[in-house]
């Protein structure tokens, strides 16, 4: 193995500026006081996917629009779509409502020309709306695209964490990041189960991902689990219990392989069960 730390790669001059122009104004727009968040996402929208028509409320006026045309425009405004999280009993209505048109600005910027790939302009997009739809952001987050939410308020993250391409970080129970965490493509974190009984019995627990922990790829990590610092769950395991600091941890159900080399002693000792009474 050797160290490829990643290179700086800069933007044209023209493109950086007007990316940065773009942020700073909706940056702005969304910390207006008493700033309509759906009206907001709806024209951002609006001119992301149909760059330069005028006018959205125009063409929904005219009766000349097509149905389907209609239909696509509407759909721009969070106001006029379900997402599936708000048909979870549990919601907390209020707190959902005032996420909810910054999760669909997220979900659809991701799927515009603009967004997508487009790693400088889409991280910085990102970093934007993060602190105004999560319970708790730290600094320097790096998301990449296609990361989904279940309410988005219910999520804490630390300082620099890292989340890559395709990742569904369910906090419908809670979802605590520490600092330094890492997830990888096509990783899915859940924080609720439902009963092999019943599924509409749900239950609700809080993941914990502690500090330098990485999710590598295509692993899914299960509710209530608390991965411990410095871990690593490995490619395609499924976690469905804690995983101990500095442990590496692979395979369905994932399981301890090895310790890494830079734990200290105490990751080494095995902790013994208490002997049970007969
Ligand atoms: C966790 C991981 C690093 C383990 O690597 P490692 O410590 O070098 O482990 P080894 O290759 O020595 O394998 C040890 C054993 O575990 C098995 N194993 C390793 N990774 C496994 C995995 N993801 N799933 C199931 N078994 C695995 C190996 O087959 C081997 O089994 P054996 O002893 O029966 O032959 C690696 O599996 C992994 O998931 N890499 C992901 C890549 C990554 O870093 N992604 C992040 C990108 S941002």
């Amino acid at each position: 193995m050797a160290l490829r730390p990643l290179r700086q790669v800069a933007l044209p001059d023209s493109a950086g500026a007007a990316n940065d122009a773009w942020l700073a104004q909706l940056d702005q727009a969304l910390g207006a006081p008493g700033a309509d968040w759906s009206r907001i996402c709806r024209d951002t929208l609006f001119s992301l996917w149909y760059p330069g028509l005028p006018n959205c409320d125009a063409l929904l006026d005219d009766p000349g629009t097509s149905a389907a045309t209609r239909a696509a425009l509407l759909a721009l405004d969070p106001r006029n779509i379900t997402l599936e999280p708000e048909y979870y009993s549990e919601v907390d209505a209020d707190k959902f409502a005032r996420v909810k048109p910054l999760l669909w600005l997220w979900y659809s910027f991701d799927r515009t020309p603009a967004g997508a790939q487009n790693v400088d302009l889409g991280v910085k997009f990102r970093r934007l709306l993060a602190p105004r739809i999560f319970a708790r952001c730290g600094k320097n987050f790096k998301c990449f695209q296609h990361t989904e939410f279940s309410f988005g308020y219910n999520l804490e993250v630390g300082d620099d964490c890292v989340v890559h391409r395709h990742v569904l970080l369910d906090d419908r129970g809670g979802l605590t990041l520490g600092d330094r965490v890492s997830i990888s493509d096509y990783a899915n974190i859940y924080s609720h189960t439902h009963s092999i009984v019943d599924q509409k019995d749900v239950t609700d627990l809080r993941t914990i991902l502690e500090d330098d922990v990485r999710i590598t790829y295509h692993a899914t990590v299960l509710a209530g689990v608390r991965v411990a610092r410095n871990a690593m769950v490995g490619a395609s395991a499924l976690a469905t219990k804690d995983v101990k600091p500095f442990h590496v941890n692979v395979g369905i159900p994932a399981k301890s392989i090895r310790v890494k080399p830079n734990a200290p002693p105490e990751a080494y000792v095995t902790e013994r069960q208490p002997r049970r009474e007969t």
